[in-house]
């Protein structure tokens, strides 16, 4: 009888032992389980949002989408800092060999966005940082650098912006680093020099392509005059500008277009590339919000933020180049579908067929339909964005 009833208490403990074993093993299981590749990629990866396109396509207004955001450092036009720190402008004619300062450039423009896409400052690119708190970026800075560690709640007194502080902000939180730039500042204006940056293997860049229909960006840089060229005659110093900016973007677009085509190959290619057009914010902001959000793989308050900055009657929060240009020039959401007319009524037919002519294949590729007469021109009952875009990169 002692025996026996031992022997069931054996039984049971060998039972209890077991079941305890095997709860540990599957405890284990599930955690390797959650560790294997993909999953441990996924976790690891970090990502790095570039907003990269021509000027007055609408780059600043996603900027300041990002900047709303509390667990985002933004920095808009990083590499102006390069230009402003050597007093000149790099301006870069693609086609030509590179000479020595371009090259300089190049390097130190890289350099420089390692720091930022890593979050790893050095000291040496200090006199590069100075730059955000320059008087000139106050109204555009990152939110979170008008916060704590830099800039006191109550007396709103800002400490200088260095290496140091801004290594100390990334190691805190888990931030995301959001990069808005002209295509123009790109090292050799190809935004594919973002694949030679030197990153370690888990960063991940998503690169946003701002666009813009040709006709309506072209003739805003017109209108402020942001041609370089002194030529008395305007025709004269317009054509060679329009076919740099638009052999630019094609370029641009077809280096991406090409590793795009073999995504699914190459999962971990260290850049995802999307084109975002701006006439598109004025169509379907839900449908252009999960598309972004596919994108970016978190939830960006696109609509929200849009439809609020639309509705509201009040200015947004964070300024805007509005304060900048003049209120004609704006480019916020309010007055999107005026913004993106405005050239069919006040440029002159000739200049359209320019501009046509040099951006065909870019206005072909993103949807956008010619005009061919004064008539179709100024009638804006016939929309010019809703042609068939013959790329499936289109955030939409
Ligand atoms: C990956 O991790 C998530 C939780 O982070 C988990 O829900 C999912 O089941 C994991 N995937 C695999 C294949 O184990
Ligand atoms: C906008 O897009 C969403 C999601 O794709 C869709 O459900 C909705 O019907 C669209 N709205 C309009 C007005 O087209
Ligand atoms: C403007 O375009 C619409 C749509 O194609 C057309 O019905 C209309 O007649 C045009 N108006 C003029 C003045 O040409």
């Amino acid at each position: 009888m002692v025996r026996l009833k031992s022997r069931k208490t054996k039984i049971i403990i060998i039972g209890l032992l077991l079941s305890i074993y095997v709860l540990i093993c599957w405890t284990q299981f599930s955690s390797i389980i959650k560790f294997l590749p993909g999953n441990l990629t996924n976790r690891k990866t970090k990502k790095a949002i570039f907003i990269v396109g021509p000027g007055r396509t609408g780059t600043s207004l996603l900027g300041d989408l990002f900047n709303s955001q509390d667990d985002v450092i933004y920095l808009f036009e990083p590499l102006r800092a390069i230009h402003q720190y050597y007093g000149r402008d790099f301006f870069f004619d693609v086609d030509s060999s590179a000479n020595n300062q371009e090259k300089f450039y190049a390097q130190e423009a890289k350099e420089f966005l390692k720091d930022i896409v890593t979050c790893n400052y050095q000291k040496k690119h200090d006199h590069y940082l100075k730059y955000l708190e320059s008087p000139k970026m106050n109204h555009r800075r990152s939110k979170v650098l008008t916060m704590a560690p830099f800039c006191d709640a109550k007396t709103h007194k800002c400490r200088k912006i260095d290496s140091q502080l801004m290594n100390q902000l990334c190691v805190k939180n888990e931030y995301k680093i959001v990069v808005k730039e002209l295509s123009f500042r790109m090292p050799f204006g190809r935004m594919s020099s973002l694949e030679d940056l030197s990153l370690p293997e888990h960063y991940q860049i998503l690169l946003i392509h701002s666009m813009r229909d040709p006709r309506a960006f072209l003739f805003s840089k017109y209108q402020l005059h942001w041609f370089h060229e002194q030529q008395p005659n305007p025709m004269k110093r317009v054509k060679p500008f329009v076919d740099l900016s638009c052999s630019l973007i094609r370029k641009n677009m077809n280096h991406f277009l090409k590793t795009t085509h073999h995504e699914e190959l190459h999962d971990h290619s260290t850049i995802k590339y999307k084109v975002l057009r701006y006439e598109d914010l004025q169509t379907n902001l839900t449908s252009l919000g999960n598309s972004l959000e596919k994108f970016l793989g978190f939830p960006s308050d696109i609509p929200k933020y849009f439809e609020s900055k639309t509705r509201s009657r009040t200015r947004p929060k964070i300024r805007t180049t509005k304060k900048i240009f003049s209120k004609r020039f704006s480019t916020s959401p309010r007055d999107i579908s005026t913004v993106s007319d405005k050239w069919r009524l006040m440029m002159n037919h000739d200049l359209v067929q320019t501009i046509q002519g040099s951006c065909n294949g870019v206005m072909k590729i993103l949807g956008y339909k010619s005009v061919h007469s004064i008539q179709s021109q100024r009638n804006k009952s016939l929309l010019l964005f809703n042609g068939k875009p013959q790329i499936s990169a289109l955030i939409k």
